[in-house]
């Protein structure tokens, strides 16, 4: 079953196409996959024939592993990923190391996460930093309930509120505008016509969690720096995960909008991946 699964998905253009089938069949048998070896030749009931099928059908489709067995790891915690969220990926794990690193020595800070989609950041952060508390917005409502049952899932949803509606629209006019200790955000940054972007994610990752209007891979970047300037207090920091190409025009704009110790962040491929700024 592994072999033969494996030899169809590669036909149809799955680029890890074994490990793949791996982890949908130990799911749908539910054991781990090396219990898959363990037990090699153990014979498949119709119905476990028949799920298996099915979960190997569906990733032929280029659906994405993390929505059929509905988690992905991130930060080193297991986040429920359905149709309705941007599966978690490792590269934004940078945002969370430097946002964790940061509020370190901030008496009780207080985060805002834009863009939330599964609340990987937002939750990573909170679970990590006790003392912290956090607003998490998104425009979609589906995205917002995925990520309130991950922050429940890690205990941290008391201390998280969630909003949905435009960027940081939402906390105008809270207490906490103006006295944030830091804005994240991973927000869309993928121009339409970019032909770099896989089949399966264009064709199964929501649209909105995925693409800008227009031809700026910044656009919703800069909205988002514009009204940081006015949502974070002085001395607080915004860090935005930035498309691969886009490090140095982030880094311009963010000097140009007066944010002072403008910085990059490379991921492990060497990529300008994160770009952080204080308010001045
Ligand atoms: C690239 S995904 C990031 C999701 C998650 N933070 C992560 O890193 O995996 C961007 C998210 O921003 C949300 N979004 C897009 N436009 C928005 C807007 N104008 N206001 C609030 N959220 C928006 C999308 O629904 C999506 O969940």
């Amino acid at each position: 079953m592994l072999r033969r699964s494996t030899a169809w998905l590669e036909k149809r253009g799955v680029e890890s196409p074994r490990l793949d089938v791996e982890i949908l069949m130990a799911h749908a048998l539910g054991l781990k996959r090396l219990d898959l070896y363990l037990q090699f030749d153990r014979p498949l009931s119709d119905d476990e024939l028949d799920a298996i099928r099915k979960q190997v059908v569906a990733r032929g489709e280029l659906r994405p592993v993390a929505y059929l067995v509905g988690k992905r790891e991130f930060f080193s915690l297991p986040f429920h990923v359905d149709e309705r969220v941007l599966v978690p990926r490792p590269e934004t794990e940078h945002l969370v190391e430097l946002a964790i690193e940061r509020l370190q020595g901030v008496d009780a800070p207080v985060v805002a996460d834009v863009g939330t989609g599964s609340g990987c950041i937002a939750v990573s952060v909170l679970h990590a930093v006790a003392e912290a508390r956090g607003h998490a917005t998104d425009v979609s409502a589906g995205a917002l309930e995925v990520a309130r049952s991950n922050a429940e899932r890690h205990d941290v949803a008391e201390r998280l509120a969630f909003h949905e509606g435009d960027l940081l629209e939402p906390l105008r006019g809270t207490a906490d505008w103006g006295a944030l200790d830091a804005v994240l955000s991973n927000p869309p940054y993928i121009v339409r016509g970019d032909s770099s972007v896989e089949e399966g994610v264009r064709a199964h990752e929501p649209e909105a969690a995925l693409f800008v209007s227009g031809d700026d891979p910044l656009e919703v970047a800069r909205r988002i720096a514009e009204a940081a300037r006015e949502a974070l207090a002085p001395g607080g920091f915004l860090g935005l995960e930035v498309g691969h190409e886009s490090g140095q025009a982030a880094r311009e704009m963010l000097d140009g909008l007066g944010y002072g110790d403008v910085a990059l962040i490379k991921d492990l491929a060497g990529i300008e991946r994160v770009v952080v700024g204080v308010r001045a």
